[in-house]
């Protein structure tokens, strides 16, 4: 702890995770006690790049581990390799990092090895599968294991974790995606010449999203089928698709849905046309983990193209629907959105289960507290402005 300031070091490597860790990494920036370090692994090398710029975030280490088509073992074996360095030159005192990608085991790990500790931003989120989502369940459930500090969005991802009888600090924060969202949702017109040159008018909106790996193959191929039919049995209804960078996924999506007049197969967007894509749309179709909770904050109707979710709060509260990976179900539920005006209502309504814009500062403030600078954070609490 040189200065008495507190080394803090931001590890993430992905798109989700950039976009989560931004708002926390400049809320780290306005405390004078601590001192902010970004490591970037680059796990993803456009789309991380694209929210670091958007958000005004830059890496003081960029490990720049990505190559086309990399599996796990190379992700893994390259950031434990490459973080061993960065740790030892920098010696924080504490790593954060986020969520469940392989960045986040193997940055997690990296970290424990050196006998660092790490705070866990967006733990205990469960599906209890461990192979859905895949890797990612058992990425989580590990960094549960490895982490001091636990930053739990909600009161049920905390309850997961005690269940666990997880080792270390647990604190409620709020997911961190509601802050950033605090930075995105500005104003309604595209930057993106792809989505300037499409005329929405008179058209209803379906905004999607799919890349999973566990979704790779026949439940892409089922779900793909389901979006085709959908766009055929609808004339009046556009789909837009910002096809992620994996080539597994574009091939798919390329096989499946290209050339159908009103699927629309762009390039990946940044945080904010996306935003506003949702914002746009009529509902969402999505097998994302941050699309899950930033559509219901928007209001959007949302059906999730997997089998479970760890994410059942907007489920219970009515705004997303578990849709599967099978055609007919799939076809089914989005057709019954497409139709029915009192199915639509029952789904569009704007909850926030998830956060309250706060969780940025109460993780800050938690990290202040284990280093002895203050008092724990109060809680976030749904429904109850801070
Ligand atoms: C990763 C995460 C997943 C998360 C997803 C968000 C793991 C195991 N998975 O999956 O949890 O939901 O990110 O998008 O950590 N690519 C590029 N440029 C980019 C990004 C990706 O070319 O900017 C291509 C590369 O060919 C890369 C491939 O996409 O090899 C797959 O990327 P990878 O990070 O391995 O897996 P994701 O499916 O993106
Ligand atoms: N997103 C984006 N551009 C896109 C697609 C998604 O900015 O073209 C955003 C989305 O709004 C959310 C995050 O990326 O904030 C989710 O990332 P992704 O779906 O890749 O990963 P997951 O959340 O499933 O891990």
């Amino acid at each position: 702890m040189e200065n008495n300031r507190i080394r803090v070091m931001s590890v993430f490597g992905t798109r989700p995770e950039a976009i989560k860790m931004a708002p926390l990494v400049l809320e780290l920036q306005r405390h004078a006690e601590i001192e902010s370090l970004v490591c970037i692994t680059a796990q993803h090398r456009e789309m991380l790049d694209s929210v670091m710029e958007q958000f005004g975030v830059t890496a003081d280490y960029d490990l720049d581990i990505m190559s086309k088509g990399q599996d796990l073992t190379d992700i893994t074996m390259r950031v434990l390799d490459k973080m061993r360095a960065v740790l030892r030159e920098a010696k924080p005192d504490v790593v954060l990092v986020h969520g469940d990608t392989t960045t986040t085991f193997a940055g997690a790990l990296a970290a424990f090895y050196e006998k660092i500790p790490v705070g866990h931003v967006e733990a205990g989120l469960r599906t209890f599968d461990r192979w859905s989502p895949f890797p990612e369940e058992m990425n989580r459930s590990l960094v549960g294991r490895i982490a001091t500090l636990h930053f739990a969005p909600t009161a049920s991802n905390e309850g997961n974790l005690k269940r666990e009888s997880v080792i270390g600090d647990l604190y409620v924060t709020g997911n961190t995606v509601i802050d950033a969202m605090a930075y995105t949702v500005r104003g309604e017109q595209f930057t993106s010449p792809e989505l300037n040159a499409i005329d929405f008018s008179g058209k209803r909106l379906i905004a999607l999203t799919c890349h999973r790996r566990e979704n790779y193959g026949e439940p892409m191929a089922q779900i793909f089928t389901a979006v085709a039919q959908l766009a055929k049995q609808n004339p009046d209804i556009l789909i837009v698709y910002p096809v992620h960078l994996s080539p597994v996924v574009r091939d798919a999506a390329k096989q499946y849905l290209g050339g159908i007049e009103n699927i629309h197969l762009i390039e990946p967007l940044d945080a904010m046309d996306m935003h506003r894509l949702m914002a746009k749309s009529f509902f969402v179709m999505t097998d994302s983990g941050g699309i899950q909770e930033e559509a219901p904050a928007l209001g959007k109707p949302v059906l999730v193209l997997r089998r479970e979710t760890e994410r059942p709060e907007a489920v219970e509260a009515g705004t997303v629907k578990l849709a599967g990976t099978e055609t007919d179900v799939i076809l089914r539920l989005a057709q019954e959105l497409l139709d029915s005006r009192d199915a639509y209502d029952a789904m569009a309504k704007a909850v926030n289960p998830y956060g309250d814009g706060h969780a940025c500062p109460r993780i800050a403030q938690a990290i202040l507290h284990h280093f002895g600078r203050g008092e724990a954070p109060a809680p976030f609490v749904p429904g109850s402005e801070q």
